[in-house]
């Protein structure tokens, strides 16, 4: 057996975002989001699921964080529902909805606990969509103003904060598809784009101006995208798919440019910066937030709109794939941290999800032996040893998730937790894999 140990102070903990597992949508004066939107309105998500009783933590949240402690979790990845305190997106602040993650990270600090912030993963509140949402410049100072007043609050007790999680799917929500606000007009997409970066930099430098405690970055989804063949149309379909989901955003934070063939391709749609924006923007972070899942493989496609690019998973000899339908290709994590020691200036970095859903068949106790998950998750720590190895500056590393949970547009069918959440009950089982990750945690290692 190898055993490969980890750093001294590595941090294990375990992820979720605020619409996928609180609930509680419209108590204590929280206001409407565009996923409370989107989910209301027929046909948009699988099964008709919405998030508004999800995983009930809202209401639950002591329990939760009492299992997280029994399962010797160090860090806790959680979102803030920015509706929660701001319901109209500006103005009036709700006190309730700050006390709700006051609370949250006094439980933390009393578990031992890290926390772990982000301001942003997906749920503008409505009333900015109204507004134009993200395509609208001004959502870029509602957003810092609304990161001012959380540093403020919970500044002296959160460790590490991440302004946005995932910019490109928020993009995404603009060029067509299943997400949040389901609109379809690239000539807004990219300043979209723009402007969640523009708005990231902002909130850093309230933050830095706030000489706050704790650390901040961004979480990037960084996937592997390699070309189906090395016909020169393939790889250039694979530079365009980078560029569009990588570098978009690593670009402009960490060397002060949006790529230039991007900008080229994109022609008039491409962002357009105006004087200052690019200095805000890449006003230097303290870490990366990294999240990690599969390896596509991508060909030049005529049809393949904006990008001509289709991708199709790829997973590894001996895998096959998620319920996701998603490829498993752990050595495509450590490529991914590689590129970012070799090109982005080596940062520190947390992988702040990585996880898979399988299908987890519960006995009568509701019990679920998710050998699947436990091989996912011991192939992508090994993945990650291996980068620490080779000289990543890898901190911390968080699953994804803590349970069950909202799948966004898939609603609650898959299931990626390490705890099974019984939606009837809202009864929390851990599962097989949640007692192998105490072991990792208890070991500071992976075996194989
Ligand atoms: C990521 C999201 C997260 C979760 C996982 C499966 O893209 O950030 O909320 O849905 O995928």
């Amino acid at each position: 057996m190898i055993v490969k140990a980890f750093p001294q102070d590595f941090v294990w903990g375990v992820s979720t975002s605020a619409y996928q597992v609180e609930g509680a949508w419209n108590e204590d004066g929280k206001g409407e989001s565009i996923w409370d939107r989107f989910c209301h309105t027929p046909y948009r998500i699988a099964n008709g699921d919405t998030g508004d009783i999800a995983c009930d933590h809202y209401h639950r949240m002591p329990e939760d964080v009492a299992l997280m402690k029994e399962l010797g979790v160090k860090g806790y990845r959680f979102s803030i529902a920015w509706t929660r305190i701001f319901p109209d997106g500006k103005g009036k602040i709700n006190p309730k909805g700050l006390d709700f993650y006051d609370r949250l990270v006094d439980e933390l600090g009393k578990a031992g606990i890290l926390a772990n912030a982000t301001l942003n993963h997906w749920d503008l509140p409505q009333a900015l969509q109204d507004l134009g949402g993200w395509a609208n410049r001004d959502t870029t100072d509602r957003f810092a103003e609304y990161a001012r007043v959380m540093f403020d609050r919970l500044g002296d007790r959160v460790a590490l904060w991440a302004t946005h999680n995932e910019p490109v799917v928020v993009t995404s929500g603009y060029l067509g598809g299943s997400m949040a606000p389901g609109l379809a007009d690239a000539s807004v997409a990219y300043r979209v784009a723009h402007h969640l970066n523009l708005a990231h930099g902002k909130a850093v430098q309230v933050f830095r101006q706030g000489g706050y405690p704790g650390k901040i970055g961004i979480v990037l989804d960084l996937q592997n995208y390699i070309p189906e063949s090395d016909s020169e149309a393939d790889v250039l379909a694979t530079h365009r798919m980078l560029d569009h989901s990588h570098h978009l955003f690593l670009d402009p934070i960490f060397k002060r440019q949006y790529p230039q063939g991007l900008m080229e391709w994109l022609g008039t749609i491409a962002p357009q910066p105006q004087e200052g924006d690019m200095e805000i923007i890449s006003t230097p972070i303290d870490f990366l937030g990294l999240n990690y899942y599969f390896t596509l493989k991508v060909r030049y496609e005529p049809w393949g709109g904006l990008l001509k690019a289709a991708a199709r998973p790829f997973s590894a000899p001996m895998w096959s794939q998620t319920e996701m339908g998603w490829g498993v290709h752990p050595e495509g994590l450590t490529a991914i941290l590689l590129k970012l020691r070799n090109h982005y200036g080596n940062p520190d970095i947390y992988i702040t999800e990585n996880g898979t859903a399988a299908p987890d068949q519960p006995d009568e106790h509701g019990f679920v032996q998710d050998r699947e998950r436990i091989a996912y998750l011991r192939r992508h720590l090994i993945a990650a040893h291996d980068a620490i190895q080779q000289g990543v500056n890898l901190r911390g590393y968080f699953v994804w998730s803590f349970m069950d949970n909202f799948e966004w547009a898939l609603g609650y069918r898959p299931r990626f937790g390490i705890v099974r959440v019984d939606y009837a009950t809202q009864k929390r089982i851990p599962k097989l894999s949640a007692y192998w990750y105490r072991e990792v945690i208890r070991q500071n290692a992976v075996w194989e």
